[in-house]
């Protein structure tokens, strides 16, 4: 089932999630004031059973509706900590797993709804978890996503692309990924995109599973 996943890198995004856990929260609080109304905006599309990718620490938690059936995977057991201990708190009813996107486990047209926010700049081979979540959702449901992507302009394109090995190392999030493209090869049908924040950077995409890759 692992068979072609880039172990290395996959290995290298863990440990570099894992040494920045303790910091995650502290660092992105001031964009997260921000980040919370995104946050909400993607939730409200969520239905049925649902799986979030890439819990990180927990920052969508106070989103999840009420009663609602979460199940979360997470790469980097040390951010996975921080949402138990979140979860917690909060009291959310959540099913958490340490796991990775790019191999679910779960099986085919499982999840009414599969959310994920800010995760698939990081994902070493972004088409293949996209195309896992293709398999796990069902036909009739959503896959919902809040990333930030790769400014579409020729200076601050570039200078993305420069700056991009340099972020990766330190915070393990590639800043140039075109994810709206990788959504549209990984066989999902958009259904709408909004476009948000400075420059149009960050991109909230609701799409359907597509039957090219994703079901048989
Ligand atoms: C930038 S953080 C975002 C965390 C959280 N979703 C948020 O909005 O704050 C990216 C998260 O994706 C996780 N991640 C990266 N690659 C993953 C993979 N292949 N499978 C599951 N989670 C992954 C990282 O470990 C990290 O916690």
């Amino acid at each position: 089932m692992n068979s072609g996943i880039d172990l290395k890198a996959t290995a290298q995004t863990k440990a570099r999630y894992n040494r920045i856990a303790r910091f995650y929260d502290l660092i992105e609080t001031a964009s997260e004031r921000r980040f919370k109304l995104w946050r909400e905006k993607l939730w409200s599309h969520a239905r049925g059973d649902i799986l979030e990718v890439g819990v990180g620490t927990g920052k969508n938690f106070p989103c999840h509706r009420r009663g609602a059936n979460v199940t979360g995977i997470e790469l980097a057991d040390r951010m996975l900590d921080r949402a138990r201990e979140r979860a917690r708190q909060l009291g959310t009813p959540i099913d958490l797993r340490e796991g990775d996107v790019q191999a679910l486990e779960f099986p085919d047209n499982y999840f009414d709804t599969a959310a994920a926010t800010f995760v698939f700049c990081s994902v070493p081979d972004p088409i293949r978890g996209l195309r896992a979540l293709n398999r796990v959702v069902k036909p009739d449901g959503r896959i919902l996503l809040l990333e930030h992507v790769r400014i579409d302009r020729p200076i601050i394109g570039r200078l993305m692309d420069l700056l991009n090995p340099l972020i990766v190392r330190v915070w393990g999030a590639n800043i140039n990924r075109r994810t709206v493209e990788n959504v549209k090869r990984a066989g999902l049908e958009i259904e709408s995109i909004e476009h948000l924040g400075p420059m149009q950077m960050v991109k909230l995409i609701v799409a359907r599973p597509g039957g090219e890759t994703g079901h048989s």
